[in-house]
């Protein structure tokens, strides 16, 4: 039985801020941001959405009454969650009104949390046919204002159907994974800005995906010649290209694969990092933007998530009658966004949700969104859905 990737819903926040104009006023060439790191504007979110509303928002673009029946289980892959004990997954369900039939939970390791949702998700519908699972990747990456990591920030999540008999993206069995308690990035309880040894961390991913790939072709008898493309976790879009080059040669296959890379780097370079929905918004950008997709296309999947977690696994392209869709629906969304000048950016960074027992309620006026957060009341965050209040 075929199992994977059946249909991928996409949600920004509606501001960002331009490259360009972050290097300059950071004192930075801005060849460093736009082709040293790879980034062209990052997403700004402001503090009405959170991971929860994101992924409420993502969701809604792709769910019919008939898929929520269907779903089992709702699996959220998040290190920005938004309570220290219930998880993002049940205000979720709640929010999209799914039944009470679901098993709903967090999973979190950095970047990598939405991966295991995959994988967990496929090994239950493998048992359970007529399941579906919701798969979330959703994160709000921040590093400070003025720090290295800062041009690799951004905000977003992805939504993912996961079903027998798929429509966008099939997953196989087999895959290798790679574990080691690393400190390249973490994020203590006490901070909402990740501590990160940058170059290290750089390291460390490059380690993580040459083990899991060698062992992988080792395992399936595979070589580099049996890939069309080749997917990564993109915490800024240079990272992905750094792996890739350790593999390919000088030959016409190897062109083919950066050809593909550019198509799969493309939104990405416009949100900046959303951590663990990254690699599987490389996915969407590379459906929508190949030239080349067609079904059949085996594609090599690299998830990585600091501390450190890798995992290589691959797919192959399903029938894609979503494509359309989903082009549809992502396009609309990137273009639609507000740019903000840096001293907005700054301003809208330093607005947190207050970490206090206080009741407070946002200005709320300019969000656009379907699902937002208006604020807590009685230390209960209270969610809005605008097309049921
Ligand atoms: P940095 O030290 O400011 O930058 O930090 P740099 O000096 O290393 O320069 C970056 C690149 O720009 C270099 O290219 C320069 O040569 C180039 P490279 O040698 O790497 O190919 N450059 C220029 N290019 C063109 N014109 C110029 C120019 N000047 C320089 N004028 C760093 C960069 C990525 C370390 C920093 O932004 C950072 O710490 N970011 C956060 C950490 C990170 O993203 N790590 C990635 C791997 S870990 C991971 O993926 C997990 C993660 O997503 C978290 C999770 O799992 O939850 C982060």
């Amino acid at each position: 039985m075929k199992v994977g990737i059946d249909k991928l819903g996409f949600y920004t926040p509606e501001t960002y801020v331009d490259m360009t104009e972050l290097a300059n006023a950071r004192g930075e060439e801005p060849a460093k941001y736009l082709v040293g790191i790879g980034q062209q504007k990052q997403a700004i979110a402001p503090v009405t959405q959170d991971v929860v509303t994101m992924a409420a928002n993502a969701a809604t673009q792709i769910l019919t009454p008939a898929d929520k029946q269907a779903i089992k289980m709702v699996l959220f892959g998040t290190e920005s969650g938004v309570d220290n004990s219930k998880s993002t997954a049940v205000y979720l369900q709640t929010l999209l009104n799914l039944s009470a039939d679901v098993r709903a939970v967090e999973i979190k390791q950095a970047c990598y949390g939405a991966t295991a949702g995959v994988q967990m998700a496929c090994d239950y519908i493998r048992s359970h046919p007529t399941a579906s699972v919701l798969v979330i990747g959703a994160d709000i990456a921040r590093y400070g204002l003025n720090t290295p990591g800062e041009v690799t920030q951004g905000a977003g999540a992805v939504a993912m159907l996961i079903k027998a008999n798929p429509d966008l993206i099939e997953i196989e069995s087999e895959s290798v994974f790679h574990s080691a308690d690393v400190m390249d990035f973490w994020r203590p309880l006490y901070r909402s800005e990740a501590l990160v040894d940058g170059h290290y961390s750089n390291n460390v991913y490059i380690d993580f995906f040459n083990q899991t790939w060698q062992e992988f072709q080792k395992r399936t008898k595979t070589t580099i010649n049996d890939f069309d493309a080749f997917l990564f976790h993109l915490p800024y879009t240079k990272m992905g290209l750094k792996a890739l080059r350790t593999i390919v040669a000088d030959d016409q296959h190897s062109q083919d694969l950066l050809t593909e890379f550019e198509a799969a780097k493309k939104f990405n370079a416009e949100v900046g990092n959303i951590y663990t929905g990254s690699l599987y918004l490389s996915l969407i950008s590379w459906l929508v933007n190949s030239k080349t997709i067609t079904p059949g296309k085996h594609v090599g999947f690299f998830s990585f998530g600091s501390g450190a977690q890798g995992e290589f696994f691959a797919g192959k392209v399903g029938p894609l009658k979503h494509l359309e869709s989903l082009t549809n629906q992502v396009t609309t969304s990137l273009n639609q966004r507000q740019q903000v000048n840096i001293k907005e950016y700054e301003s809208m960074f330093m607005d947190r949700k207050p970490f206090d027992p206080k009741d407070y309620l946002f200005d709320t006026s300019a969000e656009k969104a379907q699902f937002y957060l208006k604020g807590q009341q009685n230390n209960q965050l209270i969610y809005v859905d605008t097309k049921n209040k």
